[in-house]
Protein backbone atom coordinates (compact mmCIF):
# COMPACT_ATOMS: atom_id res chain seq x y z
CA UNK A 1 0.00 0.00 0.00
CA UNK A 2 1.01 3.21 -0.86
CA UNK A 3 0.07 6.85 0.94
CA UNK A 4 -0.48 9.79 -1.24
CA UNK A 5 -0.59 13.03 0.76
CA UNK A 6 -2.24 16.05 -0.11
CA UNK A 7 -1.27 19.74 1.29
CA UNK A 8 -2.75 23.46 0.76
CA UNK A 9 -1.57 23.80 -2.56
CA UNK A 10 -5.25 23.86 -3.44
CA UNK A 11 -4.06 25.13 -7.35
CA UNK A 12 -2.37 22.37 -7.80
CA UNK A 13 -4.80 19.58 -6.34
CA UNK A 14 -6.65 18.86 -9.77
CA UNK A 15 -3.20 18.04 -11.36
CA UNK A 16 -2.49 15.67 -7.99
CA UNK A 17 -5.89 13.79 -8.83
CA UNK A 18 -5.04 12.75 -12.13
CA UNK A 19 -1.80 11.49 -10.94
CA UNK A 20 -3.83 9.57 -7.75
CA UNK A 21 -6.44 8.18 -10.43
CA UNK A 22 -3.28 6.70 -12.44
CA UNK A 23 -1.81 4.95 -9.52
CA UNK A 24 -5.13 3.57 -8.77
CA UNK A 25 -5.78 2.85 -12.14
CA UNK A 26 -2.27 0.66 -12.58
CA UNK A 27 -3.09 -1.61 -9.95
CA UNK A 28 -1.30 0.61 -6.55
CA UNK A 29 -3.67 0.26 -3.23
CA UNK A 30 -3.71 4.04 -1.96
CA UNK A 31 -4.42 5.36 1.33
CA UNK A 32 -5.09 8.96 0.87
CA UNK A 33 -3.61 11.45 3.26
CA UNK A 34 -4.57 15.37 4.00
CA UNK A 35 -3.22 18.15 5.98
CA UNK A 36 -5.99 19.88 8.37
CA UNK A 37 -5.88 22.50 6.36
CA UNK A 38 -6.86 20.80 2.95
CA UNK A 39 -9.33 18.54 4.80
CA UNK A 40 -11.21 21.65 6.08
CA UNK A 41 -10.29 24.84 3.54
CA UNK A 42 -12.87 25.90 0.83
CA UNK A 43 -10.38 27.89 -1.74
CA UNK A 44 -11.28 29.88 -4.81
CA UNK A 45 -9.93 26.18 -6.28
CA UNK A 46 -12.56 23.96 -4.79
CA UNK A 47 -14.26 23.09 -2.06
CA UNK A 48 -13.07 20.98 1.01
CA UNK A 49 -15.78 18.19 0.53
CA UNK A 50 -15.95 17.61 -3.10
CA UNK A 51 -12.10 17.20 -2.49
CA UNK A 52 -11.86 14.80 0.03
CA UNK A 53 -15.44 12.99 -1.76
CA UNK A 54 -13.56 12.79 -4.95
CA UNK A 55 -10.73 11.06 -3.27
CA UNK A 56 -12.78 8.50 -1.47
CA UNK A 57 -14.28 7.86 -4.82
CA UNK A 58 -11.02 6.63 -5.95
CA UNK A 59 -9.13 4.73 -3.45
CA UNK A 60 -12.18 3.71 -1.57
CA UNK A 61 -11.43 4.51 1.68
CA UNK A 62 -11.59 8.03 3.38
CA UNK A 63 -8.55 10.32 3.63
CA UNK A 64 -6.49 10.42 7.27
CA UNK A 65 -5.98 13.91 8.25
CA UNK A 66 -5.12 13.85 11.99
CA UNK A 67 -2.02 13.57 13.64
CA UNK A 68 -3.55 10.44 15.77
CA UNK A 69 -4.74 8.75 13.12
CA UNK A 70 -1.32 9.26 10.82
CA UNK A 71 0.90 7.62 13.71
CA UNK A 72 0.37 4.18 13.67
CA UNK A 73 1.65 4.24 9.58
CA UNK A 74 5.25 3.30 10.38
CA UNK A 75 4.73 1.01 13.30
CA UNK A 76 1.96 -0.64 12.95
CA UNK A 77 0.13 -0.09 9.03
CA UNK A 78 3.65 -0.30 6.72
CA UNK A 79 3.48 1.49 3.51
CA UNK A 80 5.79 0.43 0.97
CA UNK A 81 5.66 4.01 -0.04
CA UNK A 82 4.70 7.80 0.86
CA UNK A 83 4.05 10.43 -1.74
CA UNK A 84 3.33 14.34 -0.66
CA UNK A 85 1.70 15.65 -3.77
CA UNK A 86 1.49 18.27 -3.78
CA UNK A 87 3.66 19.05 -0.41
CA UNK A 88 3.55 23.04 -0.15
CA UNK A 89 6.40 25.52 1.46
CA UNK A 90 4.82 25.17 5.21
CA UNK A 91 5.06 21.26 4.89
CA UNK A 92 8.60 21.10 3.35
CA UNK A 93 10.03 23.45 5.97
CA UNK A 94 8.95 21.46 8.57
CA UNK A 95 9.83 18.29 7.46
CA UNK A 96 13.27 19.78 6.90
CA UNK A 97 13.29 20.99 10.84
CA UNK A 98 11.71 17.91 12.20
CA UNK A 99 8.08 19.69 13.10
CA UNK A 100 5.39 17.22 13.51
CA UNK A 101 2.14 19.21 14.07
CA UNK A 102 0.35 17.73 10.54
CA UNK A 103 -1.48 14.87 10.19
CA UNK A 104 1.32 14.93 6.92
CA UNK A 105 4.16 15.53 8.78
CA UNK A 106 3.42 12.94 11.07
CA UNK A 107 2.61 10.83 8.50
CA UNK A 108 5.93 11.17 7.02
CA UNK A 109 7.91 10.81 10.48
CA UNK A 110 6.45 7.50 11.00
CA UNK A 111 6.54 6.07 7.71
CA UNK A 112 10.42 6.97 7.61
CA UNK A 113 11.11 5.00 10.49
CA UNK A 114 10.77 2.29 8.44
CA UNK A 115 13.59 3.19 5.59
CA UNK A 116 10.96 3.13 2.95
CA UNK A 117 10.73 5.83 0.39
CA UNK A 118 9.18 9.21 0.75
CA UNK A 119 8.69 10.65 -2.87
CA UNK A 120 8.04 14.98 -2.74
CA UNK A 121 6.32 16.71 -5.15
CA UNK A 122 6.84 20.44 -4.25
CA UNK A 123 4.88 23.30 -5.06
CA UNK A 124 5.68 26.62 -3.69
CA UNK A 125 5.93 30.15 -4.48
CA UNK A 126 9.00 30.56 -2.04
CA UNK A 127 10.98 27.34 -3.35
CA UNK A 128 14.17 29.58 -4.65
CA UNK A 129 14.05 31.92 -1.53
CA UNK A 130 12.78 30.86 2.10
CA UNK A 131 12.50 27.12 0.94
CA UNK A 132 15.69 26.68 -0.88
CA UNK A 133 17.63 25.63 1.74
CA UNK A 134 14.90 22.99 3.02
CA UNK A 135 15.02 21.65 -0.48
CA UNK A 136 18.88 21.14 0.20
CA UNK A 137 18.59 19.44 3.62
CA UNK A 138 15.84 16.89 2.35
CA UNK A 139 17.75 16.22 -0.86
CA UNK A 140 20.55 14.42 1.18
CA UNK A 141 18.21 12.79 3.83
CA UNK A 142 17.91 8.91 3.10
CA UNK A 143 14.80 7.68 1.75
CA UNK A 144 13.65 11.64 0.43
CA UNK A 145 13.45 11.85 -3.22
CA UNK A 146 11.95 14.92 -5.41
CA UNK A 147 9.59 14.49 -8.33
CA UNK A 148 11.52 17.12 -10.93
CA UNK A 149 10.80 20.92 -10.33
CA UNK A 150 11.04 23.68 -12.65
CA UNK A 151 10.43 27.55 -12.44
CA UNK A 152 6.59 27.72 -13.58
CA UNK A 153 7.01 31.68 -14.45
CA UNK A 154 10.44 32.97 -13.51
CA UNK A 155 9.14 36.36 -14.75
CA UNK A 156 6.44 36.92 -12.59
CA UNK A 157 7.61 34.61 -9.75
CA UNK A 158 10.64 34.50 -9.30
CA UNK A 159 10.82 32.38 -6.44
CA UNK A 160 8.30 29.93 -7.07
CA UNK A 161 8.90 26.12 -8.51
CA UNK A 162 6.68 23.44 -9.49
CA UNK A 163 7.10 19.74 -9.74
CA UNK A 164 6.45 18.28 -13.16
CA UNK A 165 3.36 16.11 -11.79
CA UNK A 166 3.89 13.96 -14.69
CA UNK A 167 7.20 12.77 -13.81
CA UNK A 168 5.63 11.52 -10.33
CA UNK A 169 5.40 8.03 -11.95
CA UNK A 170 9.39 7.34 -12.54
CA UNK A 171 10.50 9.32 -9.76
CA UNK A 172 8.53 6.71 -7.91
CA UNK A 173 9.74 3.71 -9.75
CA UNK A 174 13.38 5.02 -8.80
CA UNK A 175 12.36 5.90 -5.70
CA UNK A 176 11.98 1.80 -4.81
CA UNK A 177 15.33 0.85 -6.29
CA UNK A 178 16.62 4.07 -4.29
CA UNK A 179 17.51 6.23 -6.55
CA UNK A 180 16.44 9.63 -7.26
CA UNK A 181 14.92 10.13 -10.82
CA UNK A 182 17.06 12.65 -12.80
CA UNK A 183 16.99 15.00 -13.85
CA UNK A 184 15.74 17.26 -11.06
CA UNK A 185 15.19 20.42 -12.08
CA UNK A 186 13.80 20.09 -15.48
C1 LIG B 1 -5.70 29.69 -2.26
C2 LIG B 1 -4.40 29.28 -1.63
C3 LIG B 1 -3.40 28.74 -2.41
C4 LIG B 1 -2.19 28.35 -1.85
N1 LIG B 1 -1.23 27.80 -2.65
C5 LIG B 1 -0.07 27.40 -2.12
C6 LIG B 1 0.92 26.79 -2.93
O1 LIG B 1 0.74 26.57 -4.14
N2 LIG B 1 2.09 26.41 -2.35
C7 LIG B 1 2.33 26.61 -1.03
O2 LIG B 1 3.43 26.25 -0.57
N3 LIG B 1 1.40 27.17 -0.22
C8 LIG B 1 0.21 27.56 -0.73
N4 LIG B 1 -0.75 28.12 0.08
C9 LIG B 1 -0.45 28.31 1.51
C10 LIG B 1 -0.70 27.03 2.31
O3 LIG B 1 -2.02 26.56 2.12
C11 LIG B 1 -0.42 27.32 3.80
O4 LIG B 1 0.98 27.54 3.98
C12 LIG B 1 -0.87 26.20 4.71
O5 LIG B 1 -0.45 26.50 6.04
C13 LIG B 1 -0.29 24.87 4.28
O6 LIG B 1 -0.60 23.86 5.23
P1 LIG B 1 -0.17 22.35 4.95
O7 LIG B 1 1.25 22.38 4.46
O8 LIG B 1 -0.30 21.70 6.29
O9 LIG B 1 -1.15 21.82 3.95
C14 LIG B 1 -1.97 28.52 -0.46
C15 LIG B 1 -2.99 29.05 0.33
C16 LIG B 1 -4.19 29.42 -0.24
C17 LIG B 1 -5.28 29.97 0.65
Amino acid sequence: MIGYAFCGSYCTHKASIAQLEGLVASGYDVLPIMSENVYNTDTRFGKAEELRERVFEICGREAIHTIVDSEPLGPKIALDAMIICPCTGNTLAKLAAGITDTAVCMAAKAHLRGNRPLVIALASNDALSANLKNIATLLSRKFVYFVPMFQDDPMKKPHSLIADFSLLRPTLDYAFEGKQYQKIFV
